[in-house]
């Protein structure tokens, strides 16, 4: 298995281009689904996690191809065009769902288009307990009959889904998710109400939208959707990733130097580069992206806690404790989101980070200096933040199961040595 080595102690200077949003592209492949024409998806990023939905797809009869490259902001993504003319299988298989939780999200599609499917249930995963009771309860009230059985959501509206009203008692992205596109097909108005305002969630209502869906609220906690009887395809655009920029910008403020994040969108990243700011760098719009600095002074501590959109995220609380470990003063981190995501809490600590738990909340005293070990983490963000951590150490950080960053960051070795980090990709036979 490859591993990622890192020196750390070197600035970071360039440019580092953002690729098309993971969070986005995922539920946005699942709405090809909805319709007999082909959705065309640009700016799709080239990750694990995509190849992983993609197979799932396939086996449910969706016809994909890779049509090539598109330039997109400062990134050139790929093109995947989608197909599902007939619907040849209405059932997730256990073996596909647990690679991936964000499976769950064939649900709505499923049942709206072909009246039925049957989806493995995700189990638990590292960062919490991650129920998809949500997803369910909404489903059935918009008709659906839904049954577990043997692991799995057997679901069914022989004569189609109907629109409700439905307020989801806690903010849920899947949840809107699958409701929302479930309810592009249904018969009558749907409300969601206390919907997730994630730009991921924006992005898809949109592409909805230009596959001729009528939906009203698009960006706000409150989508009115009116059913109607089929979808056509489109062209679009996948949102920038604003965890991956966010995660560069904390690399750039916990190194050092100058990078600019071309593609960046920073109107949908302002709870994070308010916190990157208060931590001491400085954050400028820029023509084509963010640029984010720190040439002198050093890093200052400050609070943070996770909140749905437009809160700080919870997928970057993982690296901004990274970045807080050595900055001067105390930092209270407080996780809102899951129950379980201070995964790389000990591996920070073997690096030398002074952090204690509390229940929800990370104290996190700033230390001099981190230095290098040999680290691994049980998640994407957990591994990411190792990574950031690896940067500013003092001799060699050796992340190991890389496989979670492939997950969510494209070229990420590549992305980072280009800006002068001294990091690399080992094979497990070189380690
Ligand atoms: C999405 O997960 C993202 N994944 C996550 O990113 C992200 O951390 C999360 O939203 C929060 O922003 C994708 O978009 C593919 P939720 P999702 O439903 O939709 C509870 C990453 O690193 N809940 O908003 O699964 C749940 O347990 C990943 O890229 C229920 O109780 O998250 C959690 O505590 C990790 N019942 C909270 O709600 C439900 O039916 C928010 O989860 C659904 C959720």
């Amino acid at each position: 298995m490859d591993k990622i080595r890192i020196r750390g102690g070197k600035p970071l200077r360039g440019t580092i281009p953002i690729g098309g949003a993971k969070n986005a592209a995922l539920p946005l492949m699942t709405a090809s689904l909805l319709t007999e024409g082909t959705l065309t998806l640009a700016n799709l990023p080239h990750l694990a996690d995509i190849t992983t939905l993609a197979n799932l797809l396939a086996q449910h009869g969706v016809d994909l191809r890779m049509d090539g490259h598109s330039p997109n902001g400062g990134h050139t993504g790929r093109v995947l065009s989608l197909t599902a003319k007939r619907i040849s299988n209405t059932t997730a298989p256990y073996d596909l769902v647990r690679k991936m939780r964000a499976s769950i999200l064939v649900l709505g599609p499923l049942l709206a288009r072909a009246g039925k499917a049957r989806v493995s249930l995700p189990g638990g995963c590292a960062i919490g307990t991650r129920p998809v009771d949500l997803h369910l309860k909404g489903l059935q009230q918009l008709g659906a009959r839904i049954e577990l059985k043997e692991g799995y959501i057997d679901a069914e509206a022989p004569n189609g889904l109907s629109g409700a009203e439905i307020v989801f008692p806690s903010v849920s992205v899947g949840a809107t998710e699958n409701l929302l596109m479930a309810a592009t097909l249904a018969g009558g108005e749907t409300v969601l109400a206390n919907a997730a305002r994630e730009p991921e969630v924006t992005d898809l209502a949109v592409c909805l939208q230009a596959m001729g869906a009528r939906i009203e609220g698009v960006g706000s906690d409150t989508l009115r959707i009116q059913g109607a009887r089929s979808l056509s395809g489109t062209r679009h655009d996948i949102v920038p990733d604003r965890i991956e920029a966010g995660t560069y910008a904390m690399a750039a403020a916990i190194a050092g130097g100058e990078v600019e994040l071309a593609g960046a969108r920073p109107e949908l990243m302002h709870a994070a580069l308010e916190i990157i700011r208060q931590a001491g760098a400085t954050v400028t719009p820029t023509k084509s992206g963010i640029m984010i600095r720190r040439i002198a002074g050093a890093l200052r501590g400050t609070d943070v806690m996770t909140e749905p959109f437009p809160g700080f995220p919870t997928d970057l609380q993982a690296q901004i404790m990274a970045l807080l470990t050595t900055a001067e003063g105390a930092s209270m981190i407080t996780e809102t989101i899951f129950e379980n995501r201070f995964m790389h809490v000990p591996e920070l600590r073997r690096m030398g980070a002074n952090i204690n738990l509390h229940g929800a909340s990370a104290m996190v005293r700033g230390v001099p200096r981190l230095t290098g070990a040999p680290v691994m983490a049980t998640d994407l963000r957990a591994s990411v933040s190792l990574v950031l951590a690896g940067l500013v150490a003092e001799g060699e950080t050796l992340v190991n199961r890389v496989y979670h960053l492939d997950r969510g960051y494209e070229r990420l070795e590549e992305k980072l040595a280009a800006c002068g980090a001294e990091i690399e990709r080992v094979k497990e036979a070189a380690a």
